[in-house]
C-alpha cells in the first residue's frame, strides 16, 4: 500500500465548505469523515458528476502526480499550480511512500492516467525518456491505451485511473485486468474510476460507491451498474421503451 486513506485536516478546512469542490457529498465527507483505502485495488463507481475524477484528481496532486496525467517523479509539462483540493488532502502515507517521499520526488513512483487527457499526455512525451518507445499514432486508440497502460505499470508505486476501459474492446478490457492483477501482486496500489462492472470485478478489489450519500462500500454483486448491465443485457426492451417511443 502506498495510500492508506485520505481526509482533509483540522487547519486545512475551505474557507467556503460549500463551494466546489467541497459541495460535492463524496469531497464534503472528507472534512469529518477519512475515506479508507484497505485493498491494493480500489475502484470508485458512481454516477456522472459523483465525484469520482475530484477525487482521483485531488489525490493525484496532493501524491505529487500532475493532475493532467502523467508519471511520478516527472512533470511533463510546466509547473502548474495545484488545485485546491490537492493542497487540502491529507494522505495517510504507508511506511514506504512516506520513505520515498522523504528521499524526494524523484524516487516516488507511480503513475496517473487519465483517459480523457491521454492524448495530449502522449503527445507531450513522446520521445521522452522514462516513457515508452512504439509510434502511437501507428496503433489503434485502444491499442495505444495498452502500450501506455504496460509501459508505464513497470515498479511497484501509487497508479491512479481514470475511466481507463474508454477506449477498449472487451478483450482489452480484460487484458487490462490482467495488467492490473499483475501490478497489485507487485506490490503496487491501484486506485481506479471506471464505469466497468468488469474491470470491478477484479478478485480482492475494494469498491466504492460515491454519491449524494457520500462515499461507502459496496459488494460487486450488490453494485447498481452491475445490477444494471445485467437486466439491460438480458432484456434490452425493459430500458429502451422508457427511452424510445415505438
Ligand atoms: N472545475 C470545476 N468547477 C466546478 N464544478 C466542477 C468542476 N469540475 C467538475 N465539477 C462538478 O463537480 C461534480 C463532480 O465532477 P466529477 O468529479 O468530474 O464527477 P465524475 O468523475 O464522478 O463524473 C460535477 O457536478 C461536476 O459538474
Ligand atoms: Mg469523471
Amino acid at each position: 500500500m502506498f495510500v492508506e486513506g485520505i481526509d482533509i485536516p483540522e487547519g486545512r478546512e475551505p474557507a467556503d465548505p460549500t463551494e466546489w469542490p467541497y459541495s460535492v457529498p463524496a469531497v464534503g465527507r472528507l472534512l469529518s469523515e477519512p475515506l479508507e483505502f484497505r485493498a491494493p485495488v480500489t475502484f470508485l463507481v458512481g454516477e456522472n458528476g459523483s465525484g469520482k475524477s475530484t477525487l482521483v484528481e485531488g489525490i493525484a496532486e496532493a501524491y505529487g502526480l500532475d493532475a493532467r496525467g502523467g508519471r511520478a517523479g516527472r512533470k511533463y509539462a510546466n509547473n502548474r499550480p495545484k488545485g485546491d483540493l490537492g493542497q487540502r488532502l491529507r494522505l495517510d502515507l504507508s511506511q514506504r511512500a512516506a520513505r520515498q517521499r522523504q528521499r524526494g520526488r524523484r524516487s516516488q513512483t507511480g503513475f496517473f492516467l487519465r483517459a480523457e487527457t491521454t492524448f495530449g499526455l502522449a503527445e507531450a512525451v513522446s520521445g521522452l525518456h522514462g516513457y515508452w518507445e512504439e509510434d502511437l499514432a501507428e496503433h489503434s486508440h485502444g491499442e495505444g491505451f495498452l502500450i501506455i497502460l504496460q509501459s508505464m505499470f513497470d515498479k511497484p508505486g501509487l497508479y491512479l485511473m481514470d475511466e481507463p476501459e474508454a477506449a477498449l474492446s472487451f478483450m482489452s478490457c480484460l487484458r487490462l485486468v490482467g495488467l492490473v492483477h499483475d501490478l497489485a501482486e507487485s506490490g503496487s496500489q491501484i486506485i481506479c474510476a471506471t464505469h466497468s462492472p468488469l474491470l470491478a470485478a477484479i478478485p480482492g478489489a475494494d469498491v466504492i460507491e460515491v454519491g449524494d450519500h457520500g462515499a461507502r462500500r459496496v459488494r460487486w454483486e450488490k453494485l447498481d451498474m452491475v445490477d444494471h448491465w445485467r437486466r439491460y443485457l438480458s432484456d434490452p426492451g425493459t430500458y429502451l421503451r422508457h427511452i424510445i417511443d415505438s
